[in-house]
């Protein structure tokens, strides 16, 4: 039987993920575990390539959303870049093989010291959020004797229609330039010998299941960019960012919007534009691949509630407890007569009330021992994991072509301690 996540079935009522079975990787590496189907990550990659087609692009994965030094890897020999937003991220991509040819530096409030490595690393673009911002890099790259490429990222007041904590595109955030504001820095850029400007950014949000305003915002910088050209500027790349949402939810399996469909509306608006197309996805890339391995430490009732104690804190995924995000779940065991499904909270082990993976979920109530399935982790749940109550972090392992490797050790406590 078929669930909604790619991959992810019952075979004789055990969950398989890319015909590998969950519980025997639980026994294998315990819990909780990151699991990566890297077969589910190379296919959305071919998604999107596809629907771009032959037009001259170059995705960045969004490193923020899934750093994995081994999932960098795989894409690098994909031939994917990185979107990156701190010096760390640089690192890693540059560790990862990552040629800086196919580094792009996003990202508000970049440091001296971040702006300095950009410069020697010699990367394709920072994406340049402030005025002061490109002073900085032109000081840096003058002292370096290079010319550095920069890439103004435009706020073009777009409603991405999504949560306000991941709405980027308005001008009540912090990102990006006002567009009067990005006209006169590429004046100011170009009588800078120091600088290049070599094309213009946007990102106006993330989880974005509504295609009109990444529409809106794509036609917004194909104007942009013809009317900077106009006035002499020569734009090498334009970066519509990431953005594309995907359904956690079941019901919004049919409302998601694919990859290349996305790639294809992108492909025609800018059909006419010689610019090469950057494109910054990181959880429409990653997020379905990834599936939270969680035990069931108990079952818990008190006189209003029943709760389904897991061994999965909010430090390991923490998008339910800041977002109120839906992670669907699945029992690793199906139950092979009709069982009744009760409403519960599926709750983990760290003291905070916060601390849920999902609340008032109906779930047929596993036992003491047994394993959940926590889907769409592929994205933003390792990488937003943190040490908080003291705890270590997950392992992570990935699938790749039914060959199951561990791709990172779990933390010990001595890791913590020492
Ligand atoms: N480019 C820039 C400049 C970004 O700020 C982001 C995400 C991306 C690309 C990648 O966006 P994506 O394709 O993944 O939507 N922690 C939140 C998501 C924060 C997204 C921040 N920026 C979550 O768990 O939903």
């Amino acid at each position: 039987m078929s669930t909604h996540i790619e991959q992810l079935t019952y075979k004789e009522n055990r969950l398989t993920f890319g015909s590998v079975h969950l519980d025997e990787l639980a026994t294998r590496f315990g819990t909780p575990l990151y699991i990566y189907n890297f077969d589910i990550v190379k296919k959305r990659i071919e998604s999107l390539k596809n629907g771009i087609g032959s037009r001259s692009n170059l995705i960045c994965f969004a490193l923020k959303s899934n750093s994995n030094p081994k999932l960098l890897q795989f894409l690098h020999n994909l031939g994917i870049g990185a979107d990156v937003v701190s010096g760390g991220e640089l690192m890693l991509a540059r560790k990862a093989g990552i040629p800086p040819s196919r580094i792009v530096f996003s990202g508000v409030a970049k440091s001296n010291e971040e702006i300095a490595l950009g410069i020697s690393e010699d990367i394709l673009s920072f994406n340049v959020e402030t005025p002061g911002e490109v002073k900085r890099i032109s000081q840096a790259a003058k002292s370096k004797g290079i010319q550095a490429k920069i890439s103004l990222r435009i706020n073009p007041n777009i409603n991405a229609k999504t949560h306000p904590k991941i709405a980027t595109g308005l001008y009540d955030t912090k990102f990006g330039l006002d567009p009067n504001e990005v006209s006169l820095q590429a004046k100011l850029i170009s009588q800078d010998p120091n600088l290049i400007l070599s094309g213009i950014s946007c990102h106006i949000g993330s989880q974005i299941l509504d295609l009109n305003p990444l529409k809106e915002a794509a036609v917004f910088m194909r104007d942009f960019a013809r009317t900077l050209r106009a006035s002499g500027h020569q734009l090498t790349h334009i970066d519509v960012g990431g953005g594309l949402g995907v359904a956690y939810i079941p019901e919004d399996t049919k409302k998601a919007v694919d990859l290349e469909s996305y790639g294809q509306m992108i492909r025609d608006i800018f059909a006419d534009d010689p610019a090469t197309i950057v494109f910054e996805p990181g959880r429409s890339i990653v997020a379905e691949s990834g599936i939270l391995l969680t035990r069931v430490i108990e079952v818990k009732k008190n006189l209003r509630k029943q709760f389904v104690l897991i061994d999965v804190g909010m430090n390991d995924l923490i998008r339910p407890s800041i977002y109120d995000a839906y992670h669907h779940i699945y029992t690793v065991w199906k139950k092979s007569s009709p069982s009744v499904e009760e409403s519960v909270d599926i709750v983990g082990p760290v003291c905070e009330t916060g601390d849920y993976i999902a609340l008032d979920r109906s779930l047929t109530i596993p036992k003491e021992g047994e394993y959940l399935a926590i889907c769409h982790a592929g994205a933003y749940g390792y990488s937003m994991s943190s040490n908080y109550n003291t705890r270590p972090r997950p392992a992570e392992i990935a699938i790749n072509s039914g060959e199951v490797s561990l791709i990172r050790k779990r933390e010990l406590i001595k890791d913590l301690i020492d």
